[in-house]
């Protein structure tokens, strides 16, 4: 079992392992592939909280605090940071646990996106209300 004691303990809404055809020209993992599973890691408590689809409207800022590697084991976590009248606002945070088996746990990636409750039009849709 990797060493996951470093790692946030809250429910993590995404895990994957970077494959060699995700890596770019120099073997590391290229960002693009990170900013797409961030993308779909933050619109998984957007589309449950719109209760329906979501489009992604705005990526607030994206920072990549170290680099990813190829066999890494990565956990995408995502809170809802604010809500509006159709729109919800999320913070995710990318941990790796360097070639899943090492000890050694990184914050590699943060990233703030905002996604948008859309109808069977794509129109903006008001979120649903709390029970
Ligand atoms: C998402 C989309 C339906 C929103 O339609 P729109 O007419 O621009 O919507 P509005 O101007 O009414 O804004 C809707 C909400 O988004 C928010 N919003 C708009 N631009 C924003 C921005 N740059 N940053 C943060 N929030 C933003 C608004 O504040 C509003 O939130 P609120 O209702 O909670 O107050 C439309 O822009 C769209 O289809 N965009 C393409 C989405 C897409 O394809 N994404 C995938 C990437 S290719």
């Amino acid at each position: 079992m990797p060493n996951e004691s470093s790692l946030p303990q809250k429910p993590v809404a995404l895990r994957v392992v970077p494959q060699p055809s995700d890596a770019n020209v120099h073997g590391d993992v290229f960002g693009g592939w990170i900013m797409a599973q961030v993308d779909i890691a933050g619109s998984i408590p957007a589309s449950r909280r719109a209760n329906g689809r979501v489009a992604t409207v705005a990526v607030n800022s994206f920072l990549f605090k170290h680099p990813v590697f190829v066999g890494d084991l990565l956990s995408f976590y995502a809170d809802i940071t604010k809500t509006g009248n159709t729109s919800v606002t999320v913070s995710v945070e990318v941990w790796a646990q360097r070639m899943r088996l090492q000890d050694e746990v990184v914050k590699v990636t943060e990233a703030t996106l905002t996604y948008v409750a859309t109808d069977h039009d794509r129109r903006p849709r008001a979120l649903p209300a709390i029970d």
